[in-house]
């Protein structure tokens, strides 16, 4: 793709060696959020994507899902339910474990936050194995909502995540290896 605004997207990226241990090379978008150009076209793309498509429930990704998912939620009309790490949130909650990157890990969704057949967009910023995303889709699902796409900012191509999210679309701004 060489729109001029992924591609200011992209190098506004940076790579970060040896973190969060020896061997990994980390994506870390904090530097995307210095360029207020490129984070406001990373927002207004998925806007652009994702207004009037009916979308009831942005669901974020704790933490780095929460940047990108509530600027959208508010842009297309819809709630922002935080997807959150163990025993953050204080109502009646239910959980998903999965098998991330860098251990295991789980995710939880109050409950009462989205109504069955409501409509769902879920955000985070990366998508690795897809670990993550599978279990926030398994969260909305169970809750009885409809998963219409996953949005994230990068892919990680060679992880495969894609096949972890139960046959969901999706849609990422830039691929990186
Ligand atoms: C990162 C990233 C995604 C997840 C992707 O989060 O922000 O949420 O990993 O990995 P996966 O596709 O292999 O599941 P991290 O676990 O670093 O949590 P944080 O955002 O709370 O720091």
């Amino acid at each position: 793709d060489n729109d001029p605004r992924i591609m200011r997207i992209a190098s506004s990226m940076r790579v970060i060696s040896d973190f969060p241990k020896p061997g990994f090379k980390f994506k870390d978008i904090s530097t995307l959020l210095l360029d207020p150009k490129a984070f406001k076209d990373t927002v207004d793309l998925f806007v652009q994507r994702y207004a009037g498509m009916d979308i009831a429930v942005v669901a974020g990704v704790e933490a780095r899902g929460f940047i990108f998912g509530t600027p959208i939620a508010l842009a297309i009309g819809a709630k922002f339910v935080p997807l959150r790490k163990p025993r953050k949130l204080p109502g009646e909650v239910i959980s998903e474990k999965y098998i991330l990157e860098y251990g295991t890990d789980c995710l939880e969704m109050h409950i009462e936050a989205v109504e069955p057949g409501e409509r769902a967009l879920v955000v985070d910023d990366l998508v690795a194995t897809g670990g993550t995303l599978g279990a926030a889709i398994n969260l909305l699902e169970r809750a009885g909502a409809e998963v219409v796409e996953c949005a994230c900012v990068i892919e990680l191509p060679h992880l495969k995540g894609r096949q972890k999210l139960n046959g969901k679309p999706l849609y990422v701004l830039v691929e990186s290896d």
